[in-house]
């Protein structure tokens, strides 16, 4: 039996924000409306899907979103989404709205929310956009590269104050579970120590006689950084604190990292793939995963994509330690 042709599709954003994910929407539409393919965009992730929040996104709706942080359609994490009960109204909405393929922007969660609407009948093509870089099958997330110049561009601020009064700045950086972004900031900050959850290190040698050799070598201020699924930012300043003396401030960088005008790498990725997800949905694919893999923009079924495993960037960290002195 041939494939309904894609005559509409929906989009939304889910999970937490990050910059670029407006130039995955831009040219989604773009992508689609040149295509003579409708778009929809649903406000606030799948909850907009479940409640019926919808607007019509028209090529000149997007025009210039493509230097924008954050996404025109809000997002949400959405509990609901997770019942038999919501995910059936969403694909009710699917139905009644005339959605033929829907496009889902963000982390592993929102493939998830993709994956069962595929399972209902309702084409489905994820985008990793998240600035934790942490989505197992694919070497880029959308909003990464923007995230790390904020954090780098804060830090690099942090480091002119530390230098003035001779500090220690132990500096949280977000990633949630992954290391990744505190590992790439943590080498461009020229960190003396980077700690993450995928490294055990050995404290004393990775930080504390780090810092020692350093102030015997002339070294007079000291930046430490701290990915957020490592632990507790304050608690490593108190160690560091105690076994050295040397005055140690905190800071989180938080919300910050998820903020600000896309980079061009993010602007760019997002083009790249909003364009990708609408080809192989009119194409007749579904329960996809787009992906950057081997410099490629590609697609994998959602549930062999997930089921990969990605680790931090060894070579860099190796390089990280080796540098840090
Ligand atoms: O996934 C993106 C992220 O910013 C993580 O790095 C962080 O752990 C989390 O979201 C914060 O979530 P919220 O915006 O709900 O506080």
């Amino acid at each position: 039996m041939d494939k309904k042709p894609i005559r509409r599709i929906g989009v939304l954003t889910s999970g937490g924000d990050a910059p670029g994910m407006n130039a995955a929407i831009r040219a989604i539409v773009r992508s689609a409306t040149a295509q003579d393919v409708a778009v929809l965009g649903i406000r606030r992730g799948y909850s907009g899907l479940i409640n019926g929040d919808i607007i019509e996104l028209a090529a000149r709706s997007v025009d210039g979103i493509i230097t924008k942080g954050g996404t025109m359609l809000y997002t949400a994490r959405c509990l609901e989404m997770l019942t038999p009960e919501g995910l059936e109204k969403a694909a009710n909405t699917c139905k009644y709205m005339g959605i033929d393929g829907l496009i889902a922007i963000g982390g592993d969660g929102t493939f998830r929310g993709a994956q069962a609407l595929s399972r209902l009948g309702v084409p489905a093509i994820g985008i990793p956009g998240t600035i934790d870089n942490d989505i197992v099958c694919s070497d880029y997330t959308i909003g990464f590269d923007t995230a790390c110049n904020t954090a780098v561009d804060a830090i690099d601020k942090l480091r002119d104050t530390m230098q003035s009064h001779e500090r220690c700045s132990v500096v949280e950086v977000m990633g949630r579970r992954a290391g990744h972004l505190a590992l790439h900031v943590g080498v461009a900050v020229g960190a003396t120590a980077i700690l993450l959850p995928e490294r055990e290190v050995d404290f004393e040698s990775t930080v504390i006689e780090k810092m020692r050799m350093g102030r015997i070598k002339g070294r007079n201020h000291h930046i430490i950084i701290v990915a957020e699924g490592y632990g507790s930012a304050q608690d490593v300043a108190d160690r560091i604190h105690e076994q050295t003396g040397i005055d140690t401030r905190v800071t989180i960088l938080g919300h910050i990292q998820r903020g600000g005008s896309p980079s061009t790498q993010d602007r760019v990725m997002g083009t790249r793939m909003g364009y990708h997800a609408v080809k192989i949905l009119i194409e007749g694919k579904t329960n996809r995963v787009v992906v950057f893999d081997d410099n490629m923009i590609t697609d994998y079924d959602i549930e062999e994509g997930l089921a990969r495993k990605k680790d931090i960037n060894q070579a860099l960290f190796e390089a990280a330690q080796m540098v840090a002195t």
